[in-house]
C-alpha cells in the first residue's frame, strides 16, 4: 500500500506521516529531507543554493549521509530546499530514488507513507491513499515558532511568518510539480485541528482502506 501526504510546510503532515507508519507497520520517506540535503550540501560548500548547475549536480550524486546531519532542519537548509526544488532537473535526479522507496519499502515493510509537495501529483500519482494536509500560514508560523523555542532557539513569529508566506509562494507558484491538491486527495484542514484528531481520522481512513 501507497500513502502520499502533501501539504505546505509545517502544516503536521510529517508528523502524520510518522504516525500513520507506526500505526500500520509501513516505512515512512520525508522526501522534504531529499531536496534539504541537496540545498545544505551547496551551503557547506559554500555555494550560493542559486547556483543551477552545482544543485544538478549535488542532486545526481546526493550524499545520504546529510540526511543524518543536524543542520538538515535549520531554516537556512530550507530555505536553499525551496530554491534548489525549482529545478526540473534536480527534481528528476530523486524522482527515481522516491519510487523505488514507494514500491520496495526497506525492510519488506508492507506499504510506504510518502511526505511531501508533489507525492500524489506526480511521484506517486497511483497511490492508494492521498491526503493534503494543510493549515493557515499564521498557525503554520505559530507551530514553527514554538517548535523553535521548544528547542530554545530564538525565534521571531514576524519574520517566521514571512519567510512561511515565501515559502508558500515560491512552492505553489513554480512551474515544475507545484505544491497542489492531487484532485483525489481527502483535504485535511489542521488550523483548528490537535494532531491526535487529525491522525484519529486520518488512521481510520487507512483502515477502512485496507
Ligand atoms: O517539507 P520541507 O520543509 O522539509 O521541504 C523543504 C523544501 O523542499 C520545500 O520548500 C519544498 C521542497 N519539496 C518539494 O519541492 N517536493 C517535495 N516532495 C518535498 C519538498
Amino acid at each position: 500500500m501507497i500513502i502520499a501526504i502533501d501539504g505546505p510546510a509545517a502544516a503536521g503532515k510529517g508528523t502524520l506521516a510518522r504516525r500513520l507508519a507506526r500505526e500500520f507497520g509501513f516505512a515512512y520517506l520525508d522526501t522534504g529531507a531529499l531536496y534539504r540535503a541537496v540545498g545544505l550540501s551547496l551551503l557547506k560548500a559554500g555555494i550560493d543554493p542559486n547556483d543551477r548547475d552545482a544543485a544538478i549536480e549535488a542532486s545526481a550524486d546526493l550524499d545520504l549521509e546529510l540526511l543524518a546531519d543536524p543542520a538538515l532542519r535549520a531554516e537556512a537548509t530550507g530555505g536553499a530546499a525551496s530554491l534548489v526544488a525549482g529545478i526540473p532537473e534536480v527534481r528528476a535526479n530523486l524522482l527515481d530514488l522516491q519510487r523505488n522507496y514507494a514500491m520496495n519499502p526497506p525492510g519488506g515493510k508492507p506499504g510506504a507513507v510518502l511526505d511531501g509537495r508533489d507525492i500524489g501529483t506526480v511521484v506517486c500519482p497511483d497511490a492508494d491513499l492521498k491526503f493534503f494536509v494543510t493549515a493557515s500560514a499564521e498557525e503554520r508560523a505559530r507551530r514553527r515558532t514554538a517548535e523553535m523555542e521548544a528547542r530554545g532557539e530564538a525565534a521571531d513569529y514576524a519574520a517566521i511568518l514571512r519567510d512561511v508566506k515565501a515559502r508558500d509562494e515560491r512552492d505553489m507558484k513554480r512551474a515544475e510539480a507545484p505544491l497542489k491538491p492531487a484532485d483525489d486527495a481527502l483535504l485535511l484542514d489542521t488550523t483548528n485541528l490537535a494532531i491526535d484528531a487529525v491522525f484519529l481520522r486520518a488512521a481510520k481512513i487507512v483502515r477502512d482502506w485496507l
